[in-house]
């Protein structure tokens, strides 16, 4: 028998959230539905900044995008690692300082460079041809931006091939090899001045030694670029811990396992740099705070055997891509019969025009009927920022839940919004 996560209870045989009723929930504010619990999101960030009392903790905003979620995070004092002006406009209005927020990308828009050199933003800079933009944008408003160079260390992430990002093979950032000539030329430029160093190597990582490896490999760069006269104040090593998505992952690696990989040898090494002041440690967590403090609940539309057990509910993959992008596994209760012995194998689809809409194959559960609720468990990382409207489907409903009361933090879409922004050309009238 499954047992639910230290944060989800059950009672009554309903599977609850942060004090709330998940039947209750679904009743008030119908499916498809995805449930946070707010407390659950301080309590990770809080991990995090235990785990790393001397660093910044930038928020990857691209694992929830919410407004309210990003707002939590700003009044816990995080800052961002924002991969667009959206998610830049959208940091700053819920409260993030700017001199907390890392601009990371690897193909800005002239628009988004400009953004970022007129609020006084930090970019963290992909290429070489990208540095002279940076320089020419700076220099025309007469301002002068602070940069990091976004290295490729070469390390692999153990990870999902599409979520690995430190390869030599990856689009992102500049050969290990390139990067000390590139802080030589930035050096020189007008309006550039070089202030950190940033990698990235991946995300859903569950062996830490790549963090060590990666963190070695940075702080040669940063001996080098030491060498040549730049001092750098941050040394940005991204993020990429991932959570126990399977109940046998449970050994996953928590912020404090991450810190172990990293701590010693980054103090070590930034203490025989032998400078007054050492560079700052910066971590860009985006799914460890926010994966497990979000459910999203859908209803069961029909049951049906066939080649196997398919169960269809009304949540899609336009929903939560993972399964289907990554095939991600994500934990399902029959919310409805959370306590319930298991009686089947089902496998659990959405309604999309698509084969691959799968959510979970061949998982042993309660007696599934049409009706019953279907949670899927840690899906705050990468769901809803993933969303889409395919197939003629507006997106759900989010809520926030806080000592067992629910705020609706984004409404349900209606049918009209799909037509959001579109026009006919009057020959179509
Ligand atoms: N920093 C940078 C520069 C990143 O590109 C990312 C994630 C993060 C931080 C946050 O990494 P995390 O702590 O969440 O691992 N959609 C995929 C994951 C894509 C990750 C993209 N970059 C998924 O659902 O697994």
């Amino acid at each position: 028998m499954f047992t639910i996560k230290d944060h989800l209870e059950i009672k009554n045989n309903h599977l609850m959230i942060g004090g709330a009723d998940t039947t209750v929930l679904a009743e008030q504010f119908g499916t498809p539905l995805y449930i946070t619990n707010e407390s659950r999101v301080i309590g990770n960030f809080s991990a995090y900044r235990k785990a790393f009392p001397d660093a910044d903790i930038n928020y990857a905003a691209k694992a929830n995008g919410s407004f309210a979620i990003i707002r939590i995070l700003a009044r816990e004092g995080a800052g961002a690692d924002v991969f667009s002006f959206g998610e830049l406009y959208m940091a700053l209005l819920a409260g993030i300082p700017r001199e907390k927020i890392l601009f990371n990308g690897n193909s800005k828009t002239d628009f988004e460079l400009q953004k970022a050199v007129e609020i006084g933003i930090k970019v963290s800079v992909d290429s070489i041809d990208e540095l002279h933009t940076l320089s020419k944008i700076a220099d025309s408003l007469g301002k002068t931006v602070e940069i990091a160079f976004r290295v490729n260390p070469d390390v692999s992430a153990k990870t999902h091939p599409k979520i690995s990002t430190g390869l030599r093979t990856s689009k992102f950032g500049i050969p290990s090899e390139e990067v000390v000539d590139a802080y030589k030329e930035a050096n020189g430029l007008p309006g550039i001045l070089p202030a950190g160093i940033h990698c990235h190597i991946g995300s859903q990582i569950l062996d830490t030694t790549p963090f060590t490896e990666a963190t070695h490999k940075m702080m040669d760069l940063v001996e080098k670029i030491t060498g040549l006269g730049i001092n750098l104040k941050f040394v940005d090593m991204g993020s990429g811990l991932g959570i126990p998505y399977k109940k046998d992952e449970g050994q996953a690696p928590t912020p404090l396992d991450h810190a172990k990989a990293i701590l010693p040898v980054f103090e070590e090494r930034t203490r025989a740099l032998g400078i007054s002041i050492s560079p700052r440690l910066v971590l860009e967590p985006g799914r460890f705070i926010v994966a497990d403090t979000t459910i999203l609940l859908a209803r069961v539309n029909t049951v049906k055997k066939a080649a196997r057990n398919f169960v269809g509910v009304d949540a899609g993959f336009n929903l939560l891509v993972r399964p289907t992008m990554y095939d991600s596994y994500h934990h399902v209760v029959v919310a409805n019969k959370a306590n319930s012995r298991p009686a089947d194998t089902y496998t659990i689809v959405g309604p999309i025009c698509e084969t691959g809409d799968i959510f979970a194959k061949d998982r042993t559960l309660p007696h599934i009927e049409k009706g019953d609720l279907i949670a899927l468990l840690d899906a705050g990382a990468y769901g809803f920022s993933m969303s889409s409207q395919y197939n003629g489907r507006p997106r759900c409903a989010e809520v926030l839940i806080k000592d067992g009361e629910a705020d609706v933090i984004r409404s349900r879409e209606d049918f009209v919004d799909l037509l959001n922004g579109q026009k006919l050309p009057a020959r179509l009238m």
